[in-house]
């Protein structure tokens, strides 16, 4: 056998060697894109590092398959994102598929060129749709769907498709501003929802921390009937076996015991970015040892060191010290991987703390700031949960090291 290298990647949105388990969620997909008529469209949310960027990806070549055409984009942090700038990235994804296209002087929107332009020989490219769109007289709305209307036509008269999916990572990121009165998630939702009622086989797939779907909400109210909601979440034991076994199949230095496996589907409690970097730290410790003939064993310790550092500190970085007090009477509360209120946090807070936090205005001020941080969430039922998987079990390691 040739030589085998760490086959396991954490890290943001990379493939993993082994995509483990998500039939269940690969196959609300393809109901989804059975629909004649778009009537429901794809939220796929969890938190940090559950794999959601890889699912999403793993559905483009599940759509291609289909007879789907498929636009995959991701929305940076950025808090300038105004209509013009969506429309802007809307041309420039489109013109990836649409520019090798001809178009002719028939074609019905013409209208929307100056007369002297001569359009026969001219391809759908970004220009040409950036022109449309800016042409198109009326509101940013009417020249959005003018623009994905004529895409839609153009590319469904050169060959069959079922339609295009439109498919937006880290859409959490895609909100309105009304204090800049920017609306880009408002003109999206309202652009993809009148499309559809037309009847145009244009589908939405947003994918996005447990904030997206409440955003959806907030900005219109009918996102609630708009979306289908697949959670992403850990996964199963069976499922981390497979991510953890099955790319080292090949590897003759690393074999892992059934203890070995047992104890990394613990440490990991199956969530897929900690499966990937447990396994990168066990693969190279067990290498070393392989290469001195000596048995290996998880070295549990330093790779939860080596985690807190990595992965935990630099999320808690910016928190104060009464923020942290404030994490370590959430994370002594049994229910803390679920979800939690502020009562349990004041209640808790007078049992653990010297100084306890008396009143919930505060504890919800101070939840409201670790949000922000990206380190809680509130749901749509009013109650919160840790943002960031394991974190509680992180907070118990850094109080008992103390
Ligand atoms: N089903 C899976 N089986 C094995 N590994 C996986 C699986 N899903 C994701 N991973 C791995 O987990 C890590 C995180 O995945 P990904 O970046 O898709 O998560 P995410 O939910 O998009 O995170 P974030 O919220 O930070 O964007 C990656 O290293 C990826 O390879
Ligand atoms: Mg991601």
């Amino acid at each position: 056998m040739g030589a085998f290298t760490n086959p396991f990647r954490p890290g943001a949105g990379h493939q993993p060697p082994y995509l483990a388990g998500r039939h269940r969620e690969t196959d609300q997909f393809k109901k989804l894109l059975q629909q004649e008529t778009i009537l429901e469209n794809l939220v796929l949310t969890g938190l940090r590092g559950v794999g959601k960027t890889v699912l999403l990806e793993s559905f483009k070549p599940v759509a291609l398959e289909e007879g789907w055409l498929w636009i995959g984009m991701d929305i940076n942090e950025s808090s300038s994102f105004s209509e013009e700038n969506l429309a802007i990235r809307l041309c420039a994804d489109l013109s990836v598929i649409t520019k090798s296209i001809k178009i002719s002087s028939q074609t019905r929107w013409e209208p929307g060129f100056t007369s002297q332009e001569k359009v026969e020989d001219q391809f759908l490219s970004f220009e040409l749709l950036q022109r449309l769109y800016q042409k198109t007289p009326g509101l940013p709305l009417d020249k959005l769907k003018a623009l994905l209307q004529t895409c839609w036509e153009v590319l469904n008269r050169s060959e069959q498709f079922k339609g295009i999916v439109f498919a937006y990572d880290e859409a959490q990121n895609l909100s309105d501003h009304s204090e800049q009165g920017r609306y880009p998630l408002s003109l999206l939702l309202d652009a993809f929802q009148s499309l559809q009622k037309m009847g145009l086989p244009l589908m939405l797939a947003l994918s996005g921390l447990p904030t997206l779907f409440p955003k959806l909400v907030e900005s219109r109210t009918f996102s609630e009937r708009m979306f289908r909601i697949v959670f992403v979440e850990s996964l199963s034991v069976e499922d981390s076996r497979e991510a953890i076994l099955k790319p080292i199949e090949e590897a003759d230095a690393v074999k892992l015991s059934e203890e070995s496996v047992a104890q990394i589907i613990h440490m990991s409690k199956g969530y897929p970015y900690f499966i990937q970097y447990i396994c990168r730290e066990v693969y190279d410790a067990f290498m070393i040892r392989w290469d001195k003939g000596e048995q290996a064993s998880v070295p549990v310790a330093e790779i939860e060191e080596k985690l807190d550092t990595d992965f935990f500190a630099g999320r808690c970085a910016r928190t104060t010290d009464r923020q942290r007090e404030l994490l370590s009477v959430i994370a002594g509360l049994q229910n803390c991987d679920e979800e939690f209120t502020v009562q349990e946090i004041v209640k808790n807070s007078r049992q653990q703390l010297e100084k306890p936090f008396s009143s919930s205005s505060l504890v919800n001020q101070m939840l409201a700031a670790l949000a922000k941080q990206g380190l809680v969430f509130k749901n749509r039922h009013g109650k919160y949960s840790f943002a960031v998987p394991l974190l509680g079990t992180y907070i118990r390691r850094q109080l008992a090291r103390k």
